[in-house]
């Protein structure tokens, strides 16, 4: 067989999905690892409709001896490693099992690799949480880590680990330091489509208030389809090399707040200040979002802002889409959404 194949830990999540899709239209045969659930994990990738052309193989990350036997099972050209308990404010309150899947999975693909065949390419996810309390204008791949979280130290771990396996043993290991990327398939607790998710329901009558924690905080944010094409960039170059991915805009969450209010033709005021402060509905007479202490985190990134210049020379890299086309994107979709669940 002719085909290249890929491996995607994480297939079915937000960039999993995006990335088997783009694989497949560049005709790869896409095999996916996804642990066992109770629940319905594909529901992503029935979205996107690529359920029937993907391969699942059923393994949990941490779990070494089924990583090995899939490994063993087929011919792999290129590693795409996505698993991860990604969700910052959850490694809070969980940072032994996010540790567990965010570095010792990494070291596990990595080991698996080293024996058994090191030719095959490895992407890392790694992060722009890694950077933390940086005290940076913008942050490219020389700025300097300052974790600020279980989820930002154990990803620290697994980026140093690809730098190191990539040294000691010439693998094609590299790390993408992806800044904060959305769209219509991120997880509801995430931010942006807790904004975009929430409003469109109100409106829809489905929920009466959104509660938020730190609206102060500055993300990069960018479109997770323009980001896995970088992912794939990334393992066709000659070199391995550590990228950051990033728009190199920075806007706070009340910005986001704003712009999804003006798309959805919405009539509202901010009120109060602090934890007092509020966004009203004048029409309603109503707050439609307040702020809620449960949603703030121990310690905060408070902005991040990304240089994505070497992508841009490198890998003819840059992104196409903006906050506001994002934000039309993500709320369009999800007013389709909740007439459908
Ligand atoms: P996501 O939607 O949360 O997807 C995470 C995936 O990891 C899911 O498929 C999940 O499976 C799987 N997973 C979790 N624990 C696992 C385990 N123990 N064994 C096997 N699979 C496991 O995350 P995403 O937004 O697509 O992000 C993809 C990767 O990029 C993550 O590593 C994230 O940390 C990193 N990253 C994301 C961003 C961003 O802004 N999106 C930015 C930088 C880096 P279930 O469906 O079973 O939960
Ligand atoms: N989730 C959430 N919920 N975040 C809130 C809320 C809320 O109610 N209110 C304010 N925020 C703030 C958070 O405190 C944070 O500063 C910012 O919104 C973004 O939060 P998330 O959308 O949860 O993303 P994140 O920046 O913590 O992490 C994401 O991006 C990283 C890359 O920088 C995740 O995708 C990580 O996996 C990824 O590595």
């Amino acid at each position: 067989m002719n085909k290249k194949t890929a491996l995607i830990t994480g297939i079915s999540g937000q960039d999993g999905a995006y990335l088997a899709q783009f694989l497949l239209s560049k005709n790869y045969r896409v095999i996916g690892i996804q642990r066992r659930s109770a629940r319905n994990t594909n529901l992503r990738l029935e979205r996107l409709a690529i359920t029937h052309k993907v391969i699942i193989e059923d393994s949990d990350i941490k779990e070494i001896n089924n990583l090995i036997r899939i490994f063993k099972k087929y011919k792999i050209h290129e590693v795409y490693n996505l698993a991860a308990q990604s969700f910052v404010k959850s490694s809070f309150d969980n940072p032994i099992e996010t540790t567990h899947v965010n570095a010792i999975g990494t070291l596990n693909l990595l080991e698996i690799i080293r024996n058994q065949n090191n030719n095959i390419k490895f992407y890392q996810a790694s992060t722009s949480e890694i950077f933390g309390e940086h005290g940076k204008k913008t942050q490219n791949e020389l700025t300097n880590f300052h974790p600020r979280s279980a989820y930002a130290i154990s990803k620290a771990f697994s980026h140093y680990t690809v730098q190191n396996y990539r040294e000691a043993y010439k693998m094609f290991a590299v790390n993408g330091i992806l800044f904060n990327h959305e769209s219509p398939l991120r997880g509801e607790e995430f931010i942006t489509r807790k904004i975009s998710l929430g409003l469109t329901k109100i409106i829809a009558g489905k929920q009466k208030v959104l509660k938020l924690g730190n609206i102060y905080a500055k993300r990069d944010w960018g479109y997770a389809k323009d980001y896995v094409e970088a992912m794939w960039k990334m393992l066709q170059v000659k070199k391995p090399e550590d990228f950051v991915i990033a728009t190199g805009k920075t806007h706070s969450v009340k910005e986001f707040i704003n712009k999804s209010v003006k798309i959805l033709n919405l009539n509202t005021k901010w009120i109060g200040k602090g934890l007092n402060e509020q966004l009203i509905d004048l029409n309603k007479k109503k707050p439609i979002i307040v702020i809620d202490k449960k949603y703030f985190r121990p310690a905060e990134v408070n902005i991040l802002k990304g240089d994505y210049n070497k992508a841009k020379k490198i890998l003819k890299w840059s992104p196409k889409t903006n906050l506001n086309d994002l934000a039309k994107i993500m709320i369009e979709s999800d007013l389709l959404y909740i007439n459908k669940n």
